[in-house]
């Protein structure tokens, strides 16, 4: 057993590195509880930078679900929120889409715009903060919107808005699984759906996903915007 250490003996510099060191925690806690979306953008921005989720960030295919959605369809206008490096936004222009692509991470939209390059592909790549509303969705304007593992429940409205009528949203969240603790990166079991209350389900899934950088539980959705007539806005 170590002896316990008296605080009497510490000195005044190793008092203030110990306070300095609970002054970053606290920062830490305070900007992962939610009201700081800067640090996490710039969390994004190292993990991008330093290319520590290589497989995950930068190779994998695009999310099954969305290939399984779009398949079918006519290509239209698509809008893929937080986007990431661009997995979906790439194979969706591949496949005739006229894409926009939006992240606040500068890092990620950079690899992006490179990745359409590379390929001869018109993608609209934007660097917005969607917590602080840098990106305006213009109502009735998309014939898909997706929001894949990103979640901000403020979103969904705007993102129902921007979606023309007939049109489709995908959306995949983290879940919290039985006895874990709700953080504001996961909605509880049931709860995606809620925000689709008058929308036509074509897909509902809560489990483990088919996405293969994705281990954890999540809510997928696939919902029909109906037509204006019948849905107040
Ligand atoms: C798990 S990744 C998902 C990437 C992509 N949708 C996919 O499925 O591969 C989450 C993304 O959300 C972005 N993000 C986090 N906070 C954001 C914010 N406030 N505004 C815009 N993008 C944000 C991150 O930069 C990151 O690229």
């Amino acid at each position: 057993m170590f002896p316990p250490r008296s605080y009497n003996n510490f000195s005044k510099g190793s008092t203030r590195r110990a306070r300095s060191r609970q002054a970053h925690f606290r920062l830490a806690i305070v900007s992962r509880s939610g009201n700081n979306p800067f640090v996490e953008i710039h969390e994004w921005n190292k993990r991008y930078r330093l290319r520590e989720h290589e497989t995950s960030d930068f190779e994998s295919p695009p999310t099954p679900l969305l290939v399984e959605t779009i398949a079918p369809l006519a290509p239209g206008s698509a809008l893929d929120l937080a986007c990431g490096a661009g997995r979906n936004a790439l194979w969706l222009a591949e496949h005739g889409w006229q894409v926009t692509a939006v992240d606040g991470s500068s890092v990620a939209i950079e690899t992006l715009r490179d990745r359409a390059a590379e390929r001869n592909l018109p993608i609209a790549a934007v660097v917005a903060d969607l917590e602080k509303h840098e990106f305006e969705i213009e109502r009735d304007r998309w014939d898909l919107i997706a929001i894949c593992y990103y979640l901000q429940p403020n979103l969904f409205e705007p993102a129902k808005r921007g979606v023309k009528p007939g049109g489709i949203l995908i959306a995949i969240v983290h879940i919290t699984e039985p006895g874990q603790a709700q953080t504001r990166h996961s909605l509880r079991p049931g709860e995606l759906e809620a925000f689709f209350k008058g929308w036509e389900i074509l897909h509902r899934h809560e489990g483990i996903p088919t996405d293969k950088p994705h281990r954890r539980p999540v809510a997928e959705l696939v919902a029909r915007r109906p037509p204006l007539s019948i849905w107040p806005t």
